[in-house]
């Protein structure tokens, strides 16, 4: 547990680089244990939930270090098919090694990352893609095992879109024979990734429909030595720029383009945020009047607008110039936050999957514990505005956030960090 200690600050001004990707990096890194070989994997964010993916591998038997900016992971002497329980229950993301397990050795015991603060977070979307290829799955209570005698393609129809069960579907149909076809594939820009690594490790994966939620993997016989990227973090972008928009400034944002921000940049740009591609690359964002409210905000699968700025957001308008509404549709449990908002003076009441805002001039100072991952990001941000220093005590946003107190005291914020005791 560590503590925050944010002084309000005036407008933002400068220039960063924006980290690789969590969400596309976690994937990859799973898709590494596919291949008996080496995958360097460059711009790998140095982050808590990438340490505990890697400590996962070098347990299977995988040799996993840093070369300056880049992780690369030596898969051949994978000797292992049972995950480390006490490390896998650490973050949701252990689960990628299922499907990426059964492709390689056709079987696995994992551990079943429970619900946490912001839902229940079944995983009978990844267990109904694994029978779907033909692998037997046996869940008792947190221990799931996965086996099969050969992984045959099959078709996967998602009943509902799931980004964690299409990635597994991917992985475990690189080397199905045949050719798998996934219905109603989750789009998001992190299962795009996960394709393009593999496509350059080797995989056969046809993503002509990409856009109609559809993809097809013709199995292959074996994937090679590679070298892939991970793409800027879009939800660390969000978040900086919904920093900007509320201390007001300029930024640039020096590795992005207005790709990235698909999904959330028509609501940015209605409360008020000026971006621009600048001439010499990056986004330039800029901000210099009182945030406007948006009358209702849906979050959703990609395209729709991400959950994971949904505490960004609801910051956001907390201060805004009007009403808004706000509906958490993705996860049951995620608009915690407008607690901690109404201790700071905010007027938020929250109904269900519903949060009612009508915006305030001024935010107090709060001393708070977070609960979530994009929840600590937000209230940090948002701290940045209060009327006094705040103290966020959080344990969670190291896993995501490379150096957000670097990144905004570099912009001319002042944010503190002691951690207070070691987790
Ligand atoms: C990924 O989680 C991300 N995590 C989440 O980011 C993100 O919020 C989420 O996708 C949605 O975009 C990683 O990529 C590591 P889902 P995932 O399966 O795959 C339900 C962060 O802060 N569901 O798309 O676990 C589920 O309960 C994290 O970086 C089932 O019902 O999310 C949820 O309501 C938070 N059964 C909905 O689907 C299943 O088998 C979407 O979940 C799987 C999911």
């Amino acid at each position: 547990m560590g503590k925050f200690r944010i002084t309000p600050s005036g407008p933002l001004k400068g220039k960063i680089k924006i980290q690789g990707s969590k969400n596309a990096a976690l994937p990859i890194m799973a898709a590494a244990a596919l291949h008996d070989g080496f995958t360097i994997i460059k711009n790998c964010p140095r982050i808590k939930d990438v340490d505990n993916m890697a400590l996962l591998l070098t347990d299977l038997g995988c040799r996993v270090f840093w070369q300056n900016q880049m992780l690369v992971i030596d898969a051949k002497d994978i000797n292992k098919t049972v995950l480390n329980e006490n490390i896998s229950s650490k973050f949701r993301a252990s689960i990628l090694l299922l499907g990426a397990m059964v492709g390689r050795c056709n079987n696995v015991t994992v551990y079943t990352p429970g619900g946490c603060k912001i839902g229940a977070r079944p995983i009978d979307l990844h267990i109904k893609a694994m029978t779907e290829l033909g692998v037997l799955v046996d869940v008792k209570d947190n221990v799931l095992k996965a086996a099969c005698d050969k992984l045959v393609a099959g078709n996967i129809i998602f009943s509902q879109k799931s980004v964690g069960a299409t990635q597994n579907a991917i992985l475990a149909a690189v080397f199905a024979k045949g050719k798998t076809v996934i219905k109603n594939a989750s789009k998001e820009p992190e299962v795009k990734a996960l394709i393009d690594a593999l496509v350059i490790m080797g995989a056969d994966i046809d993503i002509t429909h990409f856009e109609d939620n559809i993809i097809e993997i013709n199995g292959v016989s074996q994937l090679y030595d590679s070298v892939v990227e991970v793409v800027p973090d879009r939800i660390v972008l969000g978040t900086y720029m919904g920093a900007v928009l509320l201390c007001g400034g300029t930024v640039l944002f020096e590795n992005c383009d207005i790709k990235l921000t698909r999904g959330y940049l028509d609501i940015l740009v209605g409360m008020g945020l000026k971006v621009s591609e600048d001439e010499n690359g990056g986004l330039l964002a800029t901000a210099d009047t009182r945030i406007q409210a948006i009358r209702l905000i849906k979050t959703g699968p990609y395209p729709e607008f991400p959950t994971d700025l949904q505490s960004v957001i609801m910051g956001l308008l907390s201060v805004a110039q009007g009403k808004s509404t706000l509906v958490e549709k993705v996860f049951e449990n995620r608009l915690s936050m407008a607690k901690v908002l109404n201790d700071m003076g905010a007027d938020i009441i929250v109904n269900n999957e519903y949060a009612y805002i009508r915006g305030v001039e001024k935010l107090r100072a709060v001393t708070a514990k977070t609960t979530d991952l994009r929840m600590a990001a937000a209230l940090i941000i948002i701290c940045l505005i209060a009327t006094d220093e705040s103290i966020i005590e959080d344990e969670y946003i190291f896993r995501g956030y490379e150096d957000i107190v670097g990144d905004l005291n570099k912009l001319g914020a002042k944010v503190l960090y002691d951690e207070a005791e070691a987790t």
